[in-house]
């Protein structure tokens, strides 16, 4: 058995040591000391300032607190098991460095309100991060679109090739992903930035506490209406973990994408040596491993967000120790769309480059023009399901042929239909098909143009 230790004198003996180590939590929240550290000094001068405590015993609680996290940082206080968890561990250290005094501490306050502080502390912190993280990436996103107005690259529905595309079109659509992760999470930091200290173990306090003093010096924009709702409630993660969710949706289409288009099959793209790996066996493979782990990372995240509702689902209220479990899938969450960010904005900005070449032969080997020979028609006025069908025609008699549409005589186009004219020809190249698809929010260059010079502005938002 341990040492008896932490609860009240109600417990004659101590934990089994297989149960203690299965309570415990501090291998994984260790991960929140400097949040629970913040939170404890604001509350500890919130005790002083409602005159909870004496403005000197505060004062010793801040200092000491403060002590502790400069231990902390420099290794010299590294708390085991046996302190069970972060909450337990920090105040155990402040009283050993303070004295009784910090036995105060705990006063008008319990672990629940206090650890759904501490996750909130650093939740908001991450969002923060990945948030700028997001805009570095979007940031590659634009740099490489602006070069590539031109480039063209076969557009794809049902993995078929169906009309061609400005490269930086398609790049844009990622970029477009980026900005509502963007602004999703700004929309999941509201809800997170909600203070729960001061609601106690459930039910509130009978100390004269001051919730909005604390809030305030923490930086919450506002504090839990419900005490009972604040010390249980992880919608605010079940959010996040959903945000995160479709940034990796986001990031493994993408990755599917470049691991298609480094195939030789595809040969749209080239791997640099610098983020693409060999085989142990095969000399001439080069790997898109990025790409791949980045894919495979997302149903990690996805199980994450799938837990968490587990979770809650049959929670009665108040705070159950189920909670306990939220925290090492928000911090691998956290981590792993971090990593995932941070690996695809080097491979985009420095592991890859586009096969100019063989994209600008790639958009002319195709029928991806058929639907321009069909708008012609309708343009002089043919009905455009009749002219659809015409062109269904053509590319029918075409294939058998062996031809592709460029290649039909003025003669073949007038016999097919007489509205058919010497301008037909530039109507279908790859460049005037992209050209033409000026519609908003279409490939035609100069919406793409101009999608470039909106996508600037968006990023200039901090
Ligand atoms: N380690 C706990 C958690 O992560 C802290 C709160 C414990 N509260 C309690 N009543 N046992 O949820």
């Amino acid at each position: 058995m341990t040492e008896k230790q932490t609860w009240s004198q109600r417990f004659e003996s101590a934990l089994h040591p297989a149960i203690a180590r299965f309570n415990a939590s501090i291998s994984f929240d260790i991960e929140l000391i400097e949040y629970d550290i913040t939170g404890s000094q604001a509350h500890a001068k919130m005790l002083a300032h409602t005159g909870i405590i004496s403005h000197e015993e505060g004062e010793a609680l801040f200092n000491g607190l403060e002590q502790v996290r400069q231990e902390y940082r420099q290794g010299q206080f590294q708390p085991g098991v046996d302190a069970e968890d972060v909450h337990f561990a920090v105040e155990k250290r402040l009283t050993e460095i303070v004295g009784d005094v910090g036995k105060k501490l705990h006063t008008a306050r319990s672990r629940n309100d206090q650890v759904g502080t501490d996750t909130r502390l650093y939740l908001r912190d991450q969002i923060q991060q990945i948030r700028q993280q997001l805009r570095n990436w979007q940031t590659v996103l634009v740099d490489i679109a602006e070069k590539n107005v031109e480039t063209l690259i076969p557009g794809y529905t049902h993995l078929q090739r169906a009309q061609p595309v400005s490269l930086a079109h398609h790049l844009l659509a990622y970029f477009q992903m980026a900005q509502r992760d963007w602004e999703r999470l700004e929309d999941v930091y509201s809800r997170v930035n909600i203070s729960p200290l001061g609601c106690g173990a459930l039910a509130g306090t009978t100390f004269p506490i001051d919730r909005h003093y604390t809030a305030n010096l923490l930086h919450f924009d506002n504090v839990y209406a419900n005490s009972l709702d604040g010390v249980s409630d992880r919608d605010f993660a079940i959010e996040f973990l959903c945000a995160a969710s479709i940034i990796m949706v986001h990031l493994s289409r993408l990755s599917e994408e470049i691991i298609l288009w480094a195939s030789e099959e595809f040969r749209f793209i080239t791997l640099k040596d610098s983020c693409a790996t060999g085989s142990s066996i095969m000399p001439q493979k080069k790997n898109p491993d990025v790409p791949e782990l980045v894919r495979g990372k997302t149903g990690r995240v996805f199980g994450h967000l799938q837990a968490m509702l587990v979770i809650m689902k049959g929670l009665p209220l108040a705070y159950n120790k189920d909670l306990q479990e939220d925290k090492e899938g928000i911090f691998d969450s956290v981590n792993t769309v971090k990593a995932c960010l941070e690996a695809m904005t080097i491979l985009l900005q420095e592991g890859l480059e586009f096969r100019h070449q063989r994209l600008a032969t790639a958009v002319t080997e195709d029928f991806a023009n058929a639907t321009d020979v069909a708008d012609y028609l309708a343009a002089r006025g043919v009905p455009f399901r009749e002219a659809y069908n015409i062109v269904g025609k053509v590319v029918k008699t075409s294939i058998a042929a062996g031809k592709l549409l460029k290649d039909l005589h003025l003669e073949e186009w007038q016999q097919i239909h007489p509205a058919f004219a010497a301008d037909i020809y530039e109507a279908i190249t790859p460049r005037q098909v992209v050209a033409a698809r000026n519609s908003y929010g279409g490939t035609g260059f100069l919406q793409v143009r101009q999608a470039l010079i909106n996508a600037r502005t968006q990023i200039s938002v901090k």
